[in-house]
């Protein structure tokens, strides 16, 4: 087989306008920071279903999901979180080229790590949610169990009680999920998003 069969026509397209074209969606990055349990993979995926049904191709990528696969040798110490980070957003940057929308759900707690996703990514494709959420309600939800884990010294570097979150000082969209209402949340974020993704 030649080498050049690897190709999908698609990739035969090297502009990245002219993908987006063809899709008729810009390719960007939508960043979701937050707590754990502040609800950053429900608002992720409730957005993707309605970008999805106004027919925009999109790709989540999830702690949940990204962590048990391509990063899976990576934990929690700050430097595996920035390398975490430093992987996801150089994937995201290979899909957004090709015109899709990346919709990514990370903690990513600190100002370093969202700023290296920012410069890898780009600033004007770099659309960051601050999925704003209080630590206690996060620890009251605590869906998955973990945050008692963490007060108890079973998890180390847990965000928010062993490790440090910081807020972020330059979102594009802050998101109140504190009593949460997920419709209006989406309804209100694809306010400010569609404008930046779409092709008119
Ligand atoms: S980071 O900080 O951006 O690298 O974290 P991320 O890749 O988003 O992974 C967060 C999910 O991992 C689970 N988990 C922990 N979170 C925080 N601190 C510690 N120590 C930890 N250990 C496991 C947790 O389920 C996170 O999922 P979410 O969806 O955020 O609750
Ligand atoms: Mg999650």
């Amino acid at each position: 087989m030649g080498k050049n069969n690897i190709y999908t026509t698609f990739d035969k397209i090297k502009d990245r306008h002219a993908k987006e074209i063809y899709l008729k969606q810009r390719g960007k990055v939508i960043w979701f920071t937050g707590l754990s349990g502040s609800g950053k993979t429900t608002l992720a995926s409730q957005l993707e279903k309605r970008l999805f049904e106004l027919n925009y191709f999109c790709q989540i990528l999830d702690g949940d999901n990204v962590r048990s696969g391509i990063n899976k040798n990576l934990r929690f110490t700050e430097e595996d979180r920035m390398e975490n980070i430093r992987r996801i957003a150089e994937v995201s940057k290979l899909f957004m080229n090709c015109g899709i929308i990346l919709i990514c759900a990370f903690i990513s707690p600190t100002n370093e790590m969202r700023d290296l996703a920012r410069d890898i990514i780009g600033d004007d494709d770099f659309l960051e949610v601050f999925v704003n959420t209080p630590l206690n309600v996060c620890e009251q939800r605590d869906p998955k169990g973990l945050y008692k884990k963490a007060r108890k010294g079973e998890i180390k570097n847990f965000t928010g009680i062993s490790s440090p979150f910081e807020v972020p000082d330059q979102a594009f969209i802050e998101v109140d999920n504190t009593n949460p209402d997920i419709d209006a949340s989406v309804r209100e974020m694809l306010k400010q998003i569609i404008p930046e993704i779409r092709f008119d």
